[in-house]
C-alpha cells in the first residue's frame, strides 16, 4: 500500500519548487510530477476551468495508483481543492498563500502578497485573509506575466527583474515587512527578490510547511513507504517539455496528453 507513488501537479514548473522540499524531507518516496503546461497559466483561467483541469489531472494521477495528491499550485488549491476532496477518496494536500504567519509576525502591520489573479480572486483566499488579517493591511498584487516568463526560461532576465520591481516598489513604499509568495513559481525568483528587496523585508513561502503536512498525513494514514525504498521521481508535461528542461534533464521528461 505505502509503496504507491505520491502525485504532484501544477500548471507548469512552479510545483517543482515544492517537489524539491518534498524529496528532501521524504527521500524514500516515489513521486509522479505533472506540469499541465498545455493549459498554463491557470491564473488566467476561470474558476470552472481551473476545476476542470484539476479534476482531469487528479483522475489521471489516481489511475497511476497515487496514494496522496499534492496540489502544488496556489491557484488550483484556492479554486479547486474543495471540489477535488468531494469527488476523490484519495487524501489531498494543497498550498495557499501563507498569510497567517506573515500576519502574526508583522511589526509594521503591513504585509504584501504576490499571487496570480486566480488566487487573489478566490473565495478561499478571501476567507484566509479575513480570518488572519485583522488589524493588518494586506497589499495584494497580481504577478501578471511572471508565470509565463518563468515558463519560457526568462528566470534571470533583466525584463523579469524590472517587472518585479514595479510590483514590489509600491509595497516597499507602503512599509511592508513581509512579502508572501503566493505562487509556487515565485520561489524561483528568490535570487532577484533578495537583490531588490531591502533586507528587513522577510520573504515568506510555505513550501517547507506543506512538505511537513504531507509527512504528517502519510504518517497519520499509515501510507509512508518502506524505509528501504530508494525513492524516484517521474516527470510528465502536457505541453512542450522545453520549460521542464530548465530544471530536469531532457531524457527524464515525458510529454503526454491529458484531455
Ligand atoms: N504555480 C501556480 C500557482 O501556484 C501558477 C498558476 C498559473 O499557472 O498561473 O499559483
Amino acid at each position: 500500500m505505502g509503496n504507491r507513488p505520491i502525485g504532484v501537479f501544477d500548471s507548469g514548473v512552479g510545483g517543482l519548487s515544492l517537489l524539491r522540499e518534498l524529496r528532501s524531507l521524504l527521500p524514500n518516496e516515489d513521486f509522479i510530477y505533472v506540469s499541465d503546461n498545455a493549459y498554463a497559466p491557470y491564473g488566467a483561467l476561470s474558476p470552472v476551468d481551473i476545476r476542470k483541469r484539476s479534476q482531469a489531472l487528479t483522475q489521471w494521477l489516481c489511475e497511476q495508483s497515487c496514494k496522496l495528491i499534492v496540489v502544488a499550485c496556489n491557484t488550483a488549491t484556492t479554486n479547486a481543492i474543495e471540489s477535488l476532496r468531494k469527488t476523490y477518496p484519495v487524501p489531498f494536500v494543497g498550498i495557499e498563500p501563507a498569510i497567517k504567519p506573515a500576519a502574526l509576525q508583522t511589526k509594521t502591520g503591513v504585509v504584501g502578497v504576490l499571487a496570480t489573479k486566480g488566487t487573489l480572486s478566490s473565495g478561499l483566499f478571501h476567507e484566509t485573509s479575513s480570518a488572519y488579517g485583522e488589524g493588518v493591511r494586506i497589499l495584494e498584487k497580481e504577478g501578471k506575466h511572471l508565470v509565463q516568463m518563468i515558463e519560457s526560461g526568462m528566470l534571470q532576465s533583466e525584463e523579469i527583474e524590472q517587472l518585479l520591481q514595479t510590483y514590489i516598489q509600491p509595497m516597499i513604499e507602503q512599509r511592508v515587512d513581509h512579502l508572501v509568495l503566493g505562487c509556487t513559481h515565485y520561489p524561483f525568483l528568490m535570487p532577484i527578490l533578495t537583490r531588490i528587496l531591502p533586507q528587513h523585508i522577510k520573504i515568506v513561502d510555505c513550501n517547507g510547511a506543506v512538505a511537513k503536512q504531507v509527512e504528517r498525513v502519510l504518517n497519520k494514514k499509515e501510507l509512508g513507504c518502506e524505509s528501504q525504498n530508494l525513492g524516484s521521481t517521474t516527470y510528465f508535461c502536457t505541453g512542450d517539455s522545453q520549460s521542464m528542461r530548465q530544471f530536469v534533464s531532457p531524457e527524464n521528461v515525458i510529454e503526454l496528453s491529458i484531455p
